[in-house]
C-alpha cells in the first residue's frame, strides 16, 4: 500500500462521498471475522471503482477474486437498468459470506457468484464485457488478461488493483518473489499491448486503468 499521511488521508475521505451503511458494515465485518481483511478495496478505492462503472455505465461486468464482496458491490452500482456482473472466487468458504451482503445491498438479483478458478471457468463463459476487474492472485495477471481481452468489448475497459505490489515492483531482481514478477510482467505486457491504452493511478497499491481500443473484435 502506498503510505499517505494520515492527515492527508482523511482529508480525502472527508471530500469523497460517504462509503455508504451496508460498505461501511461489510467493511467492518470483514475486518473483524474473515482472514487477510486488507484485501477488501475500502472506502477510497471502492468509491473510484463506481465512479468509473457509473461513467461506464456497463450492460456487463467481470470481476476476478470477491473475496467477502465489496469491490463488487461497489461496481455493480454503474450497471446499466437489466445489467449483470459476474463475479468469480476459488475460496468456496466465502461465498456464503459475499451473497449474504449481495442480499443486504439489494443486488442479488443482478450479481452471479461463480466459485471456481478463474482460469478454469472464463473460457466458458461468453462475452461481451464492457468492465472487467481484476484482483485475483497476482502471479496470474498476465494469464486473466489474455483469457478475457477477446470477451471485452471495443472501447471497454479492463481495471487491474495492485500494481504497484507494496513497492516492491522496484526491488532489485534478485529479491523479487513470484508475485511480484506477476505484476512486473503485466505491467510490462499492458504497456507494450497496441491493443489498449493505458494509464497506472497511484491511489491505494496501484490501479491500472486499461481501454481497449475500439477497432478490436470480440470474441
Ligand atoms: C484481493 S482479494 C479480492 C478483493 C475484492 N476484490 C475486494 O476488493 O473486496 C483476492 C481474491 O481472489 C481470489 N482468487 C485468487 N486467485 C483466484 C483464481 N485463480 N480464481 C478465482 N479466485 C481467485 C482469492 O480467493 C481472494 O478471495
Amino acid at each position: 500500500m502506498l503510505n499517505l499521511d494520515p492527515n492527508l488521508e482523511q482529508y480525502i475521505l472527508n471530500h469523497t462521498d460517504p462509503e455508504g451503511n451496508v460498505l461501511e458494515e461489510l467493511n467492518r465485518y470483514t475486518h473483524v471475522n474473515i482472514l487477510n481483511p486488507n484485501m477488501l478495496s475500502g472506502h477510497l478505492q471502492g468509491k473510484i471503482l463506481e465512479l468509473i462503472s457509473r461513467m461506464v455505465r456497463p450492460a456487463r461486468i467481470l470481476e476476478i477474486g470477491t473475496y467477502t464482496g465489496y469491490s463488487c458491490l461497489c461496481l455493480a452500482k454503474g450497471l446499466q437498468e437489466g445489467g449483470e456482473l459476474i463475479t468469480i472466487d476459488r475460496n468456496d468458504e466465502l461465498s456464503g459470506v459475499s451473497t449474504t451482503w449481495f442480499k443486504k445491498a439489494g443486488m442479488e438479483n443482478r450479481i452471479t457468484l461463480l466459485t471456481g478458478d478463474a482460469l478454469a471457468l472464463i473460457p466458458g463463459i461468453p462475452g461481451p464485457f464492457d468492465l472487467v476487474y481484476v484482483d485475483g492472485e497476482k502471479t496470474e495477471y498476465v494469464a486473466y488478461y489474455r483469457v478475457v481481452f477477446d470477451k471485452v468489448t471495443p472501447g471497454g475497459y479492463i481495471l487491474a488493483d495492485n500494481v504497484l505490489w507494496g513497492g516492491k515492483i522496484l526491488d532489485p531482481e534478485s529479491e523479487r518473489d513470484e508475485s511480484t514478477k506477476g505484476i512486473l510482467a503485466f505491467n510490462e505486457m499492458v504497456t507494450k499491448d497496441m491493443r489498449v491504452m493505458n494509464v497506472l493511478l497511484p491511489v491505494r497499491d496501484g490501479l491500472m486503468i486499461i481501454k481497449k481500443k475500439e477497432d478490436m473484435n470480440i470474441e
